[in-house]
């Protein structure tokens, strides 16, 4: 370790001690909310609260005069009467106020590319393309799958959908083909937006091909609209493929917004859940932009004019949604958006971004920090990241440590830090520290957004817990909650309002309160592991695994990693008779990425002649998590086979041996 370094180390493990940390009052005087009474006001009367958010933050064709309607419960509706285009609230409206010159995305591109585009051409590109998808038959009501790198065309699609009323499926790049079909024919979409080929770290994959492998033969997909971002040759097939800078060519220029119901879907964005067939999280308009453009607004704070704020998620990823195109455009801020990885073309390459672009906010996941952090300071020490004045936290629990090498070598000790807790299905940020009012302590969400109430509960009995652990819940329907799961009502009443009631949204985390009140996420209840803040289901890994030639049987869950969080650690059992062998673990992980994408694939594999199971065949997952970690067992009594343990901790034995 180099002096530096050390010094660095002994600093931090020094501020491991502070408790809090205060806003600089330097900080506070310039926030836009710095009074406390915020959140008694939003706590007296939330919906009226929220109501007030939605009129001042939207621009609406109708206003609403309504604002919860619980007559339903789960299924909760937000401002029915009121009518208005999410397109329309991210473009036209700034359009019209004169900031057409405003630039919406610094686009910068693997190979050094860029790209800046204003809201004005954003408004043009999206009005031309959402003609090209009424052209191709899309109608209001339609799902429409987009499945795209990060190039601004995410943005345009998506925009050009909500312009229609044409409900967006996007998947993420990092999933595989297949993945993308099985979401294809869940949502039973119409037209598939996707891209020729797409670069990551220097190389190219052929995307349309990958696609066409699988799409064949899926009745409902009619059209596919290749957008053509690398050259890569790519088959087209005569009436069904249409190439994205054609279709724009020949739709006309004008598109007017269509005013749509609050209650309208606005996309459908799966996730995973227990089990293997991922849910069709379904969010709808006026609520889902009242949650976003006010916690875009509040939690950082943002002043639109000045600021440049860069969320570095994948658009295909909730986080994305929210906070790289509907949040951060239906406030008019101006954001950067990184096509690639962070160690793509150096290691620098972000801070780079940063100092280039004068970043002020910067949104990223604790998996990305700690990745930082084993590359050490001293490469972000080269750049000039003065401008930052704010840092923000998603996707996973942030360990102090890396919360205050955040602070200390990114922030330079004078940016606040938010760390956000939320999910697919809120839609929104709901747990956050306020920079201006929030004294924060790090590794804790801090206390839920005002208008929002979340509480820790006991598993059992569902009371409060005044202080420890228990379950999180939200207490009270948020306008940007999710409204069902895609076809599966009962699906959906089952997983998150069975456990506690029709009133009480469980979240399938397990947390802890504090004696201030401040909760801190623990994890999943649930069969979810989290890698690298990506969300993945045990089940779903498990169901890929099996479908390996050589096994018969596996059992996935997630360990804890000191990179990612969470990694994936499988318990295979191979057929009869086949040996295990180095090319078979490559050869499962193979399977993985093919079903599901590399990042699903297992880190470690252990081989087991059985697996722990109860006498109902049910597979004990929690003594798979002590003997991956290496802890005591837990009680093995209600095991089948007991024997199967002893047998089990034989073989990681071995492995340790190897390694
Ligand atoms: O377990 C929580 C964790 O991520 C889950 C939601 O994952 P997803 O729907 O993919 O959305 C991720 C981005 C919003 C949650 O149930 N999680 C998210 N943010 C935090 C977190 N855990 C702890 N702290 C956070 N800030």
């Amino acid at each position: 370790m180099s002096e530096v370094a050390d010094g660095l180390e002994r600093k931090l493990e020094g501020m491991l001690e502070i408790e809090k940390f205060e806003p600089s009052a330097e900080y506070r005087d310039g926030a836009l909310w710095t009074d406390p009474a915020i959140y008694e006001e939003a706590a007296a009367d939330p919906v009226a609260w929220w109501t007030a958010r939605a009129k001042e933050l939207l621009d609406w064709d109708v206003e609403p005069t309504t604002g919860l309607d619980d007559s339903n419960p789960p299924f909760y509706r937000w401002f029915e009467d009121g009518r208005l285009n999410a397109s329309h609230n991210c473009l036209d409206r700034h359009v019209a106020a004169g900031l057409g010159d405003r630039v919406a995305y610094h686009w910068r591109g693997e190979e050094g590319e860029r790209r800046d585009v204003t809201y004005a051409e954003l408004l043009d590109s999206t009005q031309r393309f959402a003609n090209a998808l009424k052209d191709l038959g899309v109608k209001k009501g339609d799902v429409v799958g987009i499945y795209l790198p990060m190039i601004p065309e995410v943005a345009v699609a998506m925009l050009a959908c909500a312009r229609i009323g044409a409900i967006h499926n996007v998947v993420f790049g990092g999933f595989s083909a297949e993945s993308v079909r099985e979401r294809m024919e869940f949502s039973e979409a119409k037209v598939l937006i996707t891209v020729d080929g797409a670069r990551r770290k220097g190389r190219t994959a052929p995307i349309k091909q990958q696609v066409d492998e699988q799409m064949g033969d899926l009745g409902s997909l009619g059209k596919i609209v290749v957008v053509r971002a690398t050259g890569t040759a790519c088959p087209m097939t005569e009436g069904r493929d249409v190439f994205y800078d054609e279709a724009c060519a020949a739709a006309a220029a004008e598109c007017p917004a269509e005013p749509m119901e609050a209650e309208h879907p606005l996309f459908i964005l799966y996730t995973s859940g227990s089990t293997a067939k991922p849910k069709g999280i379904v969010h709808t308009t006026g609520g889902y932009l009242t949650g976003v453009t006010t916690t875009h607004r509040h939690v950082f704070d943002l002043r639109p004019e000045e600021d440049v704020w860069w969320c570095a998620a994948d658009v295909g990823w909730v986080t994305g949604h929210s906070y790289i195109v509907y949040g951060p455009l239906s406030n008019g801020a101006t954001s950067v958006m990184w096509e690639g990885a962070p160690d793509h073309p150096h290691q620098g390459i972000w801070w780079e971004l940063v100092q280039d672009h004068g970043v002020t906010i910067l949104y990223a996941a604790p998996t990305a920090i700690r990745t930082f952090i084993k590359w050490g300071a001293e490469i972000p020490g080269r750049y000039d990241l003065s401008s930052l004045r704010l840092l923000g936290s998603v996707g996973e629990p942030i360990n102090p440590k890396a919360w205050l090498w955040y602070h200390q070598v990114i922030g330079g000790g004078r940016c606040p830090i938010v760390d956000t807790w939320w999910q697919t299905e809120t839609g929104a940020i709901m747990i956050t520290p306020l920079p201006g009012i929030t004294a924060t302590k790090p590794g804790s969400a801090t206390t839920p957004f005002p208008g929002v109430s979340a509480d820790v509960v006991d598993e059992r009995s569902g009371e409060p817990v005044a202080e420890g652990q228990g379950l999180l819940v939200l207490e009270k329907p948020w306008p940007s909650m999710l409204r069902t799961l895609y076809k599966e009502d009962e699906r959906f009443v089952e997983t998150y309002f069975s456990r506690f009631g029709k009133e009480r949204y469980l979240v399938g985390d397990a947390a802890r309160k504090d004696g201030d009140g401040y909760l801190w996420v623990i994890g999943r209840i649930d069969d979810v592991v989290n890698v690298s803040g990506h969300r993945l289901s045990t089940a779903e890994v498990e169901s890929a695994i099996v479908a390996h030639e050589s096994v018969a049987e596996a059992a996935v869950i997630g360990q804890s990693d000191p990179d990612t969080g969470q990694a994936i650690c499988a318990f295979v059992t191979l057929a009869g008779g086949v040996e295990p062998t180095e090319e078979l673990v490559e050869g499962i992980r193979a399977e993985v990425a093919t079903r599901i994408g590399k990042f699903a694939r297992p880190k470690r594999v252990i081989w087991a002649d059985d697996l722990p199971k109860t006498r109902s065949g049910k597979i004990m997952r929690r003594l798979l998590r002590d003997i991956a970690e290496g802890r005591a067992l837990g009680d093995v009594t209600t095991l089948r086979d007991p024997g199967v343990m002893a047998e089990l901790e034989r073989q990681i034995a071995a492995e340790g041996d190897e390694d």
